[in-house]
């Protein structure tokens, strides 16, 4: 493993929009302001299988892992983690099968989550939960087609001197704004992000999720009023909506569920290291028989999408070139834009 020099991207993350520009204005005013993606959490059958896939194909970090708990968490560096690996036999599993246990939503400060909090709360808004994780403060709610969905800030930039000793291992409950939340941004602004040479891809963060919603329409003015997510390509005509976070980036792709697409995760992506690398990295996925399902080579962007040890569809891609306006590509093609 070696630590590499800062990704162009890393730099978009200083040109966040200042979610407070509407503080004074309370009408129309969305309930939080993410600023991006954090993280994917899953549910998977073994554990071990899965930290080692993600490790060793995918090319993230360990970052840290409970085994009591059956847990694992990986990242090259963009935050404390960009996957959760939680194995459904163990004592946190929630379901028989594999699944999304949630996506995880960034926003500046816990000043901005406590007040989305009580914002929230005073028009009725449910959460279903509420966890002090040591290293950051959570709340969870369900989308319209029962997603989970986390809403976050981090309470301590140096989080991995936390991970000296082990993150506790139970999760207790936090009460939003008991104690003064701070106005600190502790998040990375430039994160530096390792790369493990041995694993076949190299990525540097997770950037985003794509989910199939019943309802298109609806499912975005909810993540737009909920999230403040801002729609940023497609239409419901389309039966695609692209949804930013106050980073600018495409965090969320809703696209319009059929009968061959139910309500439920499409896939996440990560970018790549460079487009060489990734070229690089698809002939060694070949040649170790890692299953390519997919490979999208236009004038937007090189991408690949292969599935993990429980299915779940990995992205991992460079862009060309932005896209601003909607392709006509058969949905096969799109999910590798969107
Ligand atoms: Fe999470």
């Amino acid at each position: 493993m070696h630590v590499g020099a800062l990704n162009p991207i890393s730099s978009l993350l200083l040109k966040c929009r200042n979610p407070m520009t509407n503080q004074n204005s309370t009408e129309g005013r969305t309930l939080f302001e993410a600023r991006r993606l954090g993280h994917v959490n899953l549910f998977v059958h073994d554990i071990d299988r899965s930290v080692n896939f993600y490790r060793d194909v995918v090319g993230l970090g360990v970052a840290w892992r409970r085994t009591n708990m059956r847990t694992g968490f990986l990242s090259n560096g963009n935050s404390h983690h960009d996957i959760g690996l939680i194995d459904l036999h163990g004592p946190l599993g929630q379901t028989n099968h594999a699944a999304l246990n949630h996506l995880a939503f960034e926003v500046e400060t816990q000043v901005d989550l406590v007040d989305g909090y009580r914002r929230a709360k005073s028009q009725g808004f449910r959460f279903t939960a509420m966890y002090d994780h040591e290293i950051s403060h959570s709340l969870y709610y369900d989308d319209a087609d029962g997603t989970q969905i986390e809403i976050y800030a981090d309470t301590d930039v140096d989080w991995q001197e936390r991970l000296v000793n082990p993150i506790k291992a139970s999760l207790d409950k936090w009460e939003p704004g008991k104690q003064p939340p701070s106005p600190e941004r502790y998040y990375r602004q430039n994160p530096v992000f390792m790369r493990h040479d041995d694993a076949i891809f190299h990525p540097t963060k997770v950037t985003h999720a794509a989910l199939f919603v019943r309802d298109l329409e609806v499912a975005s003015k909810d993540y737009q009023r909920t999230l403040g997510l801002s729609p940023t390509l497609g239409t419901v005509k389309d039966g695609f909506i692209s949804l930013a976070g106050s980073c600018g980036n495409r965090d969320l792709t809703l696209l319009q569920a059929d009968q061959n697409h139910p309500a439920g995760l499409s896939h996440f992506g990560f970018e790549a290291w460079s487009e060489d690398d990734l070229r690089q990295s698809v002939a060694r996925a070949r040649s170790a028989d890692v299953a390519i399902e997919s490979e999208l080579r236009d004038e937007h962007r090189y991408s690949v999408i292969f599935p993990d040890p429980d299915g779940f569809r990995v992205q991992i891609y460079v862009d060309r070139k932005p896209l601003e306006a909607v392709v006509s590509l058969p949905r096969s093609s799109l999910t590798h834009l969107v």
